[in-house]
């Protein structure tokens, strides 16, 4: 293994999957200056998001094994119908079972049962962590939740929790409410979206400019959040309220996180 750095934390950080989910959290730990981007060890079938881990630095490969045999931690960051083939890649390409290591899965709708029982193919002990994270990680505004698998030790979850918190808030909670929790944190920003793009269509209607109506937007709905958070109650403009109510947005978003936590539940794979 490379001479482990010194600076921040002093591990190696794997990511079986380079997209997305292992961007949030990849360049949230090195903007932070937690991990240099020489600690980061990146695997992925194609080089479609490769190039951009090897342009920051990262060491990048198309074997799974090559990840997991670099890393203290690696991150399962694939697409849930994908995890048999990455797993399948990651026995391949390794020259031996592994005897143990820290797997963090983020995986929608994938079990710790599910995860320890299919990685047992590759490591004789695994410790297993599933996330829930979202990407306004990336911006450091992230909501991420944790649940421990049957191996884990405490300083795992330490660590977990100290990596978890550069990309914003980050807690501990049973397994049970992963996928509740997912519904609201993963899925919420796509439904923040289309509020915001709504808001802004209107000022448009009402005459303002397109980017000067999608800043303003963005900018409301974001203070609107600070504010919530700060003074933990919720205000209203009673007119407008009453016109959203009869459009129906309340029990719209209710039934969008209630589908998005059912699809994560139906996505588990068995
Ligand atoms: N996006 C979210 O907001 C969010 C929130 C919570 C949880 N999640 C979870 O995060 C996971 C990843 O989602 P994402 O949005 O990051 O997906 P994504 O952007 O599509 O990235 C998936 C990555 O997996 C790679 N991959 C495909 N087959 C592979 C294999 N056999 N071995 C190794 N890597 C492989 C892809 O390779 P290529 O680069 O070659 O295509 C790609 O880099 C999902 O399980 C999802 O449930 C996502």
């Amino acid at each position: 293994m490379e001479q482990k750095c010194n600076v921040g934390l002093p591990i190696n950080v794997g990511f079986i999957g380079a997209g997305n989910m292992a961007k949030a959290i990849g360049e949230g730990l090195t903007h932070s200056g937690m991990i240099k981007p020489s600690q980061l060890y990146i695997s992925a079938p194609s080089d479609r998001n490769l190039e951009t881990w090897k342009a920051l630095g990262a060491h990048t490969s198309h074997n799974n094994g090559f990840v997991v045999e670099h890393s203290d931690i690696v991150f399962i960051a694939v697409k849930p119908h994908i995890l048999d083939s990455a797993i399948e890649n990651m026995k391949a390409t390794l020259a031996q079972l592994v005897p143990t290591k820290l797997f963090v899965s983020v995986l929608a709708g994938t079990t710790l049962e599910v995860l320890e029982k299919k990685l047992s193919e590759v490591v004789t002990e695994a410790r297993v962590i599933r996330v829930m994270p979202n990407t306004p990680m990336m911006v450091g505004a992230g909501v991420s939740v944790y649940s421990a698998g049957r191996r884990t030790t405490s300083e795992d979850l330490t660590m977990i929790g100290n990596i978890l918190s550069v990309g914003g808030i980050s807690e501990m909670v049973p397994e049970s409410l992963i996928n509740a929790v997912g519904a609201v944190t993963g899925s919420g920003p796509a439904f923040v979206y289309i509020m915001i793009e709504a808001l802004s269509d209107g000022a448009v209607k009402m005459g303002l400019p397109r980017s000067m109506a999608l800043q303003f937007s963005a900018q409301t709905v974001f203070g609107a959040a600070k504010m919530v958070l700060q003074t933990k109650s919720l205000g209203s403009t009673i007119t407008g309220v009453h016109a959203m109510e009869c459009g129906g947005v309340r029990s719209a978003l209710m039934d969008a996180v209630e589908a998005a936590a059912k699809r994560s539940a139906e996505l588990c794979p068995k």
